[in-house]
């Protein structure tokens, strides 16, 4: 049998995941997980690089994020989970690529422009608090990516410049120190659309209140799309340009059903909003009621995302060994 290649991703602990991870990224994962040596990582560490003056609140994500993937079907018989931050070899990897970047690169990185963009009152209107941990993430998630020796790194859209400077520090760290170290790794962009919030807005998050969370209840879940915004015409319709809002809850129905938004249509005919509503509230109800099944299995057993991811940290620390082996070879410090 052919070996596996392996594929890394990870998440942010800084709040619970939503239907717009699930629909992404989650899903993906779980679609890939018999094709693909698979690992997802609590990126905890990466998260104090905006929160480090909220530790509780990325702790406690840690064990929500992982429940979350859990829940929506990531099998830990197939997949790997674990949290980076018990990984030294990454802190470490992260100090020797951190020669082969330069701060500009950094600074021109359009992941890093916009979110820097986003976070003025973290950093300074011009950038003129940015920190050093928060300039370098890229740097750390090349080292979350290569110590694994990862091929496939499934992400959104946003985050394609971050895995084009983890494919060039792999190719400078080969070109240098050993032409076989590091295999250069290749994003996979999720195959699904982007989901907006419920207000409409572009993006579903957390701090904009306008998301539906794995972890919401049917009644929750319900009420929040009671509540969703929509349009005045007289019927539903799929038509994202022109009718952000219903279009995006056509979608949701539809990729609650598994089918596309055309056929969405063409099942639910001319329909009205307030027809609609509870029949995508029912829909989205059936799709998460095994997710929700798995998460009150998991909440049943207290102890047991702990022993996932004790059991994927003794598995990532195996194969870490064995890489800083080969780097420290490679960059003549293998004293
Ligand atoms: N930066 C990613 C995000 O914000 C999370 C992440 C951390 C990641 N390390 C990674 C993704 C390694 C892929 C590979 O979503």
């Amino acid at each position: 049998m052919a070996k596996k290649k392996i594929l890394l991703t990870g998440d942010r602990p800084t709040g619970p995941l939503h239907l717009g991870h699930y629909f992404g990224s989650l899903l993906n994962r779980v679609r890939m997980q018999d094709e693909y040596e698979s690992y997802i990582m609590a990126a905890d560490v990466q998260a104090l690089t905006d929160n480090w003056e909220h530790p509780e609140k990325v702790r406690q994500n840690v064990l929500e994020v992982i429940t979350d993937n859990l829940a929506a079907g990531v099998d830990p018989a197939r997949a790997t989970l674990f949290i980076q931050s018990q990984v030294p070899q990454i802190a470490e990897l992260t100090v020797f690529f951190a020669n082969l970047v330069t701060v500009n690169e950094l600074r021109r990185n359009p992941t890093i422009k916009s979110e820097l963009a986003q976070k003025a009152d973290l950093f300074g209107a011009e950038g003129e608090s940015l920190t050093y941990g928060f300039l370098g993430y890229p740097v750390s998630q090349s080292a979350d990516i290569l110590f694994l020796r990862a091929r496939a790194v499934p992400v959104g859209a946003d985050q394609l410049p971050v895995i084009e400077l983890a494919r060039e520090v792999a190719l400078k760290f080969n070109k240098l120190y050993g032409p076989k170290v590091f295999p250069v790794p290749e994003s996979v962009l999720s195959p699904a659309p982007r989901i907006l919030g419920l207000d409409g807005n572009a993006k579903m998050s957390k701090s904009l209140n306008n998301a539906i969370y794995l972890k919401d209840t049917p009644e929750e879940t319900a009420e929040k799309i009671r509540t969703a915004k929509t349009d005045s015409e007289p019927a539903i319709g799929y038509d994202p340009e022109h009718r952000p809002e219903v279009s995006n809850l056509v979608l949701l129905y539809a990729l609650a059903k598994d089918i596309t938004p055309q056929e969405a249509l063409a099942d639910l005919g001319p329909i009205n909003n307030s027809t609609f509503k509870p029949l995508l509230a029912q829909a989205l109800n059936e799709h998460l009621a095994p997710i929700r099944e798995r998460r009150r299995d998991i909440e049943g057993k207290p102890g047991y995302i702990a022993e996932v991811a004790a059991a994927g940290l003794k598995k990532v620390l195996r194969k870490a060994k064995i890489t800083m082996r080969h780097v420290r070879k490679a960059m003549r410090i293998d004293y």
